[in-house]
């Protein structure tokens, strides 16, 4: 750790690891309702599980995101933060907000708009949270007169995604007014402004990881964001196809997004290439793991899996099936879940000094079983998906006669995420395995051009 204000990240990082927990006890849950008679079907039915499912990911994610970044302007900017006390003010604030709209739910408190589900009250807070936040990144960005275009780009994402949360504060009498503008929040944070976040930290990374050259890293970065505005943006009209609008949406849709996988198969090609030419030059080789595999997931699930459903005679069939679930798993895993993990990876040794620098056997560990547990996963929610959209969509039989064929997928599903989940634990169990020692170190800040780095390294 260069600034001693950068440990605020680790109750960031802590946080939002008991939220990822949560998070996958709520999953397991949500999938062994699918296996037959629900004992809690009164006390907590599949909307409740499923609601406190994704918000919680949502909001750990998020908290990653916070964390990370708190540890990352420091660095870029090479200064202390504007303000450590705002920065546990936010924090407070925000988990006080996750918490008990978790809590609310399960008295069935909530809008009922998908993944927008916190009330009037809790959408606030998250603006309150959003401004302290960019506003102490800011400061800390313009005392210190130095701005890097890898962290120029997350900031502009982050900047972003809380601009495209306005359209979820108000409620629409039309539904399909409500459902259009839901995607201005949805989509363009996951297939626009959260991918420029991604695309920041995963700039950070390969820089010190591969030390690989800075300008040659921004350049791409340039060309990523670029696509990613070009496709992603008239890229929301493919979830515009059946909810009411005119029907020149569905060309729209199904062209501009079936575009949408370039940015992100650039992404693999800029974090493959980098570790080609450059080769290593630190030895946290774990985080190097969870960088690279976020570039790549990401290319599967959200690239393939993506397109795979994208286009509007496809669509029709795949629509809200469990087609969807396997996209949106493998999609949310392979960029979000798995660039905070890439984050927490890099900065945790030098949070918790006792820690190796190249990773624990539990740390590799845990990247495995969640690889292949995730990849089971998609596998199972795909399968269901097929079997579902032909019995279903195809030869008409009823939704329930349907979910009961399909029972092997949803057993597999089981399984698979049990895997996974034992992955997550571990990941949770490395991180708090080591008690945190916040020491400033005195090694001179990363020359911000890799290759010099690399050079005074060797
Ligand atoms: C990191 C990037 C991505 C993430 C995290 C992601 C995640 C998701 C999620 C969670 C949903 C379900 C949303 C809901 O129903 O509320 C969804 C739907 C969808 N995604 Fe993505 N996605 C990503 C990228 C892409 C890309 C690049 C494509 C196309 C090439 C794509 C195509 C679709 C389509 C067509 C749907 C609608 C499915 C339906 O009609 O039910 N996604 N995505
Ligand atoms: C043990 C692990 C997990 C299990 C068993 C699980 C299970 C489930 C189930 C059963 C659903 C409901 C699907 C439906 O509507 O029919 C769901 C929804 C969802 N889960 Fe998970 N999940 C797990 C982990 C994760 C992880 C790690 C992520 C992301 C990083 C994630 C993201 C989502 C999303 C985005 C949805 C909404 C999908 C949609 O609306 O189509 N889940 N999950
Ligand atoms: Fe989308």
């Amino acid at each position: 750790m260069r600034y001693r204000s950068q440990s605020v990240a680790y109750w960031y990082f802590a946080a939002a690891m008991v939220l990822f927990g949560l998070q996958i006890v709520f999953g397991l849950l949500s999938a062994t309702k699918y296996l037959g008679p629900d004992p809690l079907l009164y006390i907590l039915p599949f909307d409740v599980t499923k609601v406190i499912h994704t918000n919680l990911l949502i909001v750990w994610v998020l908290t990653g995101f916070m964390g990370a970044t708190y540890w990352m302007v420091p660095d870029e900017s090479r200064t202390e933060l504007h303000s450590v006390k705002l920065a546990y003010i936010q924090l407070v604030l925000w988990l006080l907000m996750g918490v008990s709209a978790v809590i609310g739910y399960l008295f069935r408190y909530g809008t009922g708009n998908k993944l927008l589900e916190q009330p009037l009250p809790h959408k606030l807070v998250i603006v309150v949270c959003m401004v302290i936040f960019l506003y102490n990144i800011g400061m800390t960005i313009w005392k210190s007169r130095r701005f890097t275009t890898t962290e120029g780009v997350l900031v502009l994402g982050i900047g972003s995604a809380a601009v495209l949360f306005f359209p979820a504060l108000f409620e629409y009498k039309n539904y399909v007014v409500s459902i259009f503008y839901r995607w201005w929040t949805i989509h363009l944070w996951v297939e626009g402004v959260w991918e420029m976040i991604q695309g920041g930290f995963m700039a950070y990374l390969l820089i010190r990881l591969s030390g690989a050259d800075r300008e040659v890293m921004e350049k791409w970065l340039y060309v990523i964001v670029g696509l990613v505005f070009i496709a992603g943006i008239i890229g929301t009209a493919h979830h515009y196809y059946w909810i009411g609008v005119p029907g020149y949406w569905l060309p729209i849709g199904g062209i501009f997004s079936a575009l949408e996988p370039l940015a992100l198969a650039g992404m693999a090609i800029y974090a493959y290439s980098a570790i080609r030419r450059s080769g290593l030059s630190h030895p946290n080789t774990l985080a190097l793991h969870w960088t690279v595999g976020s570039a790549l997931f990401t290319l599967f699930g959200a690239g393939l899996l993506g397109l795979a459903h994208t286009w509007p005679s496809v669509n029709k069939w795949t629509h809200g099936t469990l087609i969807t679930a396997m996209h949106g798993h493998a999609a949310f895993y392979g960029a979000y879940a798995m660039i905070v993990m890439a984050m927490i990876s890099y900065a945790l040794p030098a949070l918790c000094p006792q820690r190796r620098e190249s990773g624990t056997a539990l740390g590799y560990w845990a990247f495995w079983l969640q690889i292949v547990g995730m990849f089971g996963m998609t596998l199972s929610f795909a399968t269901a998906g097929i079997g579902q959209v032909y019995l279903e969509r195809i030869l008409g039989l009823g939704y329930l006669d349907t979910q009961l064929k399909i029972q092997v997928h949803f057993l597999m599903l089981v399984a698979t995420g049990s895997v996974f989940a034992a992955g997550v634990a571990a990941f949770i169990v490395d991180f708090f395995r080591y008690a945190p020692r916040f020491e400033v170190s005195e090694e001179k800040a990363p020359d911000p051009d890799g290759r010099s780095l690399l050079a005074a390294r060797a």
